[in-house]
């Protein structure tokens, strides 16, 4: 089956999709993204993410490439030429092609967009789910926005790799506090000793994740008690629960941190339930 990949303008064959030399998101990792997970073909979370670009974009004056409406037509013209039913939507943004200067180009060009759309495994993510992945924990060594969605992800890349060598999913950043921030590539969760839900508060350096805020809403009619309170790798791996959150993840249960088992060392009860209902929220487009 043929793969679309949507480049300034125009739908192209997946293959022959290309951007120039000098756009400055490859030069300089100047411009922002955006990832929304697909269920049932669908966009999930579609106007959080929505509001998150445009926050991205405003914060780096980098002009929005085009409407909300627009970009939706786009978004799901890619959903369908690649027949995605379960999987993920990616756009990116920069500030577009430039003769090669650190400061914004004066006239400010066109920026660049690229959208392409890709079908997961779903019954592998299920399985995954069902039995837990492992985190481990590194220094926090990112720049101070990282509220801003930018396509800057060495220090991401760079962390997730080292979690993949070490059989595990995802790696959580530890700020000087000696704070868990965030995940490479998710926000961070536990259930503590005390069977409080944590994840960190979003006045820190993290991403505000809408998969996040989507959970915390999904809370209120839950019996559970929660605070946006930041915790330590130490905290984690006294937690009777961990998780992570994401349009990847989804939610996904977290079982060893930094090879410590959590728990019982299987997916906890409140993780498990909230990726339930996460998903059945999905799948009705109530997020
Ligand atoms: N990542 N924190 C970071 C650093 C992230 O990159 C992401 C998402 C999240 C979760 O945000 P959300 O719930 O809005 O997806 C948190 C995407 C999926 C990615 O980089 O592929």
């Amino acid at each position: 089956m043929s793969r679309w990949a949507y480049v300034n303008g125009r739908f192209v064959r997946h293959g022959d999709a290309a951007v120039h030399i000098e756009d400055r998101g490859y030069q300089l990792a100047d411009g922002v993204y955006e990832v929304w997970a697909v269920m049932g073909g669908k966009l999930v979370d579609s106007l959080g993410h929505f509001e998150r670009l445009e926050r991205s974009l405003d914060e780096l004056r980098i002009a929005r490439p085009m409407g909300r409406k627009a970009l939706e037509l786009v978004l799901r013209e890619a959903v369908r030429r690649n027949r995605v039913r379960y999987g993920l939507v990616y756009l990116q943004v920069t500030r577009g092609v430039a003769r090669r200067d650190h400061a914004f180009p004066d006239p400010q060009p066109l920026p660049a967009m690229v959208v392409t759309a890709k079908t997961l495994d779903r019954k592998a993510a299920e399985a995954r789910a069902a039995k837990g992945v492992g985190v481990i924990t590194l220094p926090e060594n990112r720049w101070g926005r990282c509220d801003i969605k930018t396509v800057g992800l060495l220090p991401n890349a760079m962390a997730k790799q080292a979690a993949k060598e070490q059989g595990c999913a995802e790696a959580w950043f530890v700020d000087p506090d000696g704070l868990v921030t965030e995940g490479a590539s998710s926000n961070a969760w536990i259930v503590d000793a005390d069977g409080v839900l944590r994840t960190r508060d979003t006045t820190a350096n993290i991403l505000r994740g809408v998969t996040r805020k989507s959970v915390i809403a999904l809370l209120g009619e839950q019996n559970i008690r929660f605070e946006e309170r930041a915790f330590t790798p130490q905290e984690a791996k006294q937690a009777r629960e961990a998780f992570i959150t994401g349009a990847g993840a989804l939610v996904l249960p977290v079982v060893t941190v930094d090879g410590k088992v959590i728990g019982d060392g299987v997916p906890g009860p409140v993780a498990t339930r909230l990726r339930a209902l996460y998903i059945e929220a999905a799948q009705a487009s109530v997020i």
